[in-house]
């Protein structure tokens, strides 16, 4: 992976990240695909109705189904999907602690159950680089533990320490592996943990950017704190991250989140956010989001937001999308999903042309002010 830092506006930074696959202009926002395909859009919709240059796809997932042995087989994640650029895949630390009632983390790992059929399985450090070996995703994130907040003191060090004692085993079998010749386009991100306490934080970004990692995710946020404890944890967190490699903050969030995070130096993010509130209604737009199953849109003639340049804007109103979704057409999932994704998508391409040029504050200022009236 090639990382350069091309501008920064104060602690903003322009980035590119060049895989194997795509090169990617940050700050980036990466379209949640799941199960391998981003819900209700054609691949041919992420690449050239989008435009998207990664997106993201969970390893818990896809080990349960179909498998990544079959994911292997079926040419791995770019050629079963179709999807040509660069692909990031989550550990399943997360999914493991967000979907299984019974997930269990242990010394080695960490124990679940299947939230499809209750079968038990254990993930380790060294399990989930084999299953993202054979995913064959362009940045693999490492098996973390994370807890959820507010959390006792002994539970977030326990975490830290584990989560230390994890990325060095990690790194240790990701790099040997790749020696032998497995996974040498591969890229891999530790993920600092720490809850919202700032000397947890400093002691897990210390020690884990230590190690030979490609680049660096802040995780154990948006899980239940406030949002201005999320925005000071990053800006602490970021000082002890290396200027020279990607930073990414994940499971982050609304565009507010989004502007808050990259003024503090974040380059990537990932989220369900756009997509999952596309098929329930809710769309972003310039100037604040909107519910579009209101009786307000009924008759309303305009596009969901005037100033969007997205292909459900350019041709369709308010009110026949306020139709389709209290109809439950199927087509509205597409148009929404594209919306949102274009919305966010294009949302970090005028910020990056601000960081650009050195004007990200006054970018950040007309955002706030188009959203307050
Ligand atoms: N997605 C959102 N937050 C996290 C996190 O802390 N760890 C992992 N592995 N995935 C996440
Ligand atoms: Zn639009």
């Amino acid at each position: 992976m090639e990382f350069t830092l091309e501008a920064t506006s104060k602690n903003a930074r322009a980035c590119t990240i060049k895989t194997a696959h795509s090169t990617i202009k940050t700050p980036v926002f990466m379209p949640v695909g799941t199960l391998g395909s981003i819900k209700a859009l054609d691949m041919d919709d992420v690449l050239n109705v989008l435009g998207a240059e990664i997106i993201l796809a969970n390893t818990y997932h896809m080990y349960l189904r179909p498998g990544d042995e079959t994911v292997a087989k079926m040419g791995k994640l770019h050629k079963f999907t179709t999807y040509p650029k660069s692909f990031l895949t989550d550990s399943g630390g997360f999914q493991a602690f967000s979907l299984s009632d019974i997930s269990k983390p242990k010394e080695n790992g960490i124990e679940f159950r299947s939230h499809i059929d209750g079968s038990k399985h254990f993930f380790t450090p060294k399990k989930v680089i084999d299953i993202q070996n054979n995913l064959g995703s362009d940045i693999m994130m490492i098996l973390d533990d994370l807890v959820a907040l507010p959390a006792t003191q002994e539970r977030i060090k326990l975490s830290i320490e584990r989560t230390t004692a994890w990325a060095k085993e990690s790194i240790e079998y990701f790099r040997s592996k790749q020696a032998k010749g497995i996974g040498q386009e591969q890229n891999i991100f530790a993920i600092i943990q720490g809850g919202t306490d700032k000397a947890f934080r400093t002691k897990s970004a210390t020690e884990l950017c230590a190690l030979d990692y490609d680049g660096f995710a802040i995780g154990g946020l948006s899980v239940g704190e406030l949002n201005n404890e999320m925005y000071d944890t990053v800006e602490h967190t970021v000082q002890y991250m290396p200027k020279d490699k990607p930073r990414y903050l994940m499971g982050v969030g609304t565009p507010e989140d989004l502007i808050e995070n990259i003024e503090r130096g974040i380059d990537m993010f990932d989220c369900v956010m756009p997509t999952r509130n596309a098929r329930n209604g809710t769309l972003f737009t310039s100037f604040g989001k909107i519910n579009i199953k209101g009786a307000k849109f009924k008759e309303d003639e305009a596009p969901i937001d005037p100033e969007c340049k997205c292909i459900t804007c350019q041709r369709y109103s308010r009110a026949y999308l306020n139709h389709m979704f209290r109809a439950r057409e199927i087509t509205y999932f597409r148009l929404a999903t594209i919306h949102n994704l274009h919305y966010y998508l294009n949302l970090m391409r005028e910020v990056r042309e601000a960081i650009l040029e050195d004007r990200f504050a006054e970018y950040k200022e007309v955002f706030y002010k188009k959203r307050a009236n």
